[in-house]
């Protein structure tokens, strides 16, 4: 394949030759308090491509007191039109330089270019597109109320004022549109923190707000690590709320720094979703549907379907078919136009995926397909794990009861719908599942039955922004995206009015 330099979009090539990246402050584009830098890489070669400026704790600082000055003023005067509009115009955007947005989020995130350009793309512009819309729907309610006298009552739904969004590698503008749009709709200002492994795309999202005419401090951008810059704008006194995507470990650490000001806290975590194939199902769509379900962005989604769960008459023919699927997977270079499947993130996720495949083994379960690093060729110095799928996997392993984040899938047969109710919530997430059946009552008996945000019928991994997403147990709270998410972002007040005579 032609070197990554070739296949670059031009401007994507030229915004990296800028170096170091600065961050987003009050409008402004800054270097660290401290002059400090890190690097980012390519998880499909391990080489560097851009030196990034490293916020923290007084960074953090700079942010918040940025987005309080734009809350109280040009946020607070810009009518909820005006917010629409706004969002608007950075969807437009974002759409203009759609094929740069999607070379960075390949570029530092491994994710295939075609799924980065035709799924991340769309998806982001459909976000801030729906949320500019909630712009001008944020209701209160006139409340008819039987307090003796004459009272008018009513409520009014109010921005929270200062958003502190931490991110994940995953799936960074995504994950960034997901909080940032509700956010702005509501009224509130933000300071995103995006995560270490994937600032570029974020930062370049940036400069589009700026160039949309955002007012300065409306939105700030702040790479860093997690201990440092993370922690710092979870425990920061004037924020008022952070919405947390990323590792339930991270999340408890968030709930205890937010308690200083009791700041609001919503968390996207991770999860062991079920995903269920009766013998009923069309097996034609069941096979492909369960095999992408952990394939897709190399598994590393937090909703990926890494519990499969299979109806005992059919369990050794569809676990071989899922197994073949994923053999003809093609894994590779995400600039590499027939790739379908990139690396994983980075050398610590490789660590931790390469780690369960050995205690997978330990634990007596047996490779149907995968089970080792790629290293040959074109593979050598990338993250590269085979799609996997265990077999003689019983139900308490840590195989499949902790969230691995690679492309790798533990098969396990059922019985009947009792079984499979009570071992597919026999996890401590419940962020989705899925059934795949063609019997429309047992259908609705397992969306009812499994303990999860979200439910997939017949199909995986679909959403819409007029669904809500998030977990139940540990996979976190607070429905990020639908409606609801205006929800998360604002908060209410009621006002009683004594009216006199
Ligand atoms: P992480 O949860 O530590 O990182 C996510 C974000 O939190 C990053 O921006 C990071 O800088 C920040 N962060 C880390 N420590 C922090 C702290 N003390 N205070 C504030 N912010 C902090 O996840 P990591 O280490 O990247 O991945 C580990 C595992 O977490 C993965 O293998 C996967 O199982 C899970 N994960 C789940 C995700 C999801 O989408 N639900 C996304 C990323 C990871
Ligand atoms: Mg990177």
């Amino acid at each position: 394949m032609p070197a990554v330099e070739e296949i670059l979009h031009p401007a994507a090539a030229e915004f990296l030759k800028s170096r170091p990246r600065k961050m987003l402050i009050g409008g402004e584009w800054v270097e660290a308090a401290s002059g400090k830098t890190f690097e980012t890489l390519n998880p499909a070669t391990g080489r560097v491509h851009a030196t990034v400026a490293e916020a923290d704790k007084e960074d953090i600082d700079r942010a918040v007191k940025a987005a309080r000055r734009a809350f109280e003023t040009d946020w607070a005067k810009t009518k909820p039109s005006g917010r629409q509009a706004l969002l608007l115009r950075l969807a437009d955007l974002f759409e203009e330089n759609g094929e740069e947005l999607a070379c960075l989020e390949t570029l530092d995130n491994g994710m295939p270019y075609t799924a980065a350009l035709n799924g991340m793309v769309p998806r982001v512009c459909n976000t801030l597109r729906y949320y500019a819309g909630m712009a001008t729907k944020v209701h209160g309610e006139t409340v008819e109320n039987s307090i003796p006298g004459n009272f008018f009552t009513y409520t009014r739904r109010e921005p929270l004022g200062v958003v502190g969004a931490i991110h994940p590698w995953n799936g960074p503008l995504v994950v960034a549109s997901r909080s940032l749009a509700p956010a702005l709709a509501a009224g509130n200002t933000i300071v995103l923190k995006p995560a270490e492994q994937t600032p570029l795309s974020v930062l370049r999202l940036g400069e589009l707000i700026l160039e949309a005419g955002f007012p300065p401090g409306v939105v700030n951008i702040c790479p860093g690590f997690g201990a440092t810059a993370g922690s710092a704008l979870s425990e920061h006194p004037d924020v008022n709320k952070i919405a947390f995507t990323g590792s339930h470990i991270t999340g408890q650490k968030i709930i205890q720094a937010s308690a200083g000001n009791l700041k609001r806290v919503s968390l996207e975590l991770g999860g062991k979703s079920p995903d269920i194939v009766f013998a009923d199902a069309d097996l034609e769509q069941a096979v492909p549907g369960t095999a992408w379900a952990i394939c897709r962005n190399a598994g590393q989604v937090c909703c990926a379907g890494s519990r499969l769960f299979v109806e005992k008459k059919i369990y050794d023919s569809f676990v071989s078919q899922v197994a073949d699927f994923a053999s003809t997977v093609k894994v590779g270079n995400g600039f590499d136009p027939e790739t379908q499947m990139g690396p994983l993130i980075s050398e610590k996720q490789l660590d931790r995926v390469t780690g369960y495949l050995k205690i997978g083994q330990e634990e007596g379960a047996e490779f149907r397909q995968g089970g080792s690093r790629m290293t040959n060729g074109e593979y050598a110095n990338g993250y590269f794990v085979e799609p996997t799928v265990f077999d003689k996997v019983q139900p308490d392993m840590r195989i499949a009861q902790e969230e691995i984040f690679g492309p790798v899938l533990s098969a396990i047969p059922f019985e009947d719908l009792d079984e499979v109710v009570k071992m597919g919530n026999n996890v401590q997430y419940g962020l989705a599942g899925a059934v795949w059946t063609r019997d429309i009552s047992r259908a609705h008996a397992i969306a009812k039955s499994i303990q999860a945000g979200t439910i997939w019928v017949n199909c995986y991994n679909i959403f819409d922004d007029t669904m809500p997403f998030g977990g139940y147990k540990m996979s976190g709270y607070g429905s990020e995206s639908g409606p609801h998410a205006m929800e998360i972002y604002s908060q209410l007040k009621a006002v009683c009015v004594n009216l006199g005579e």
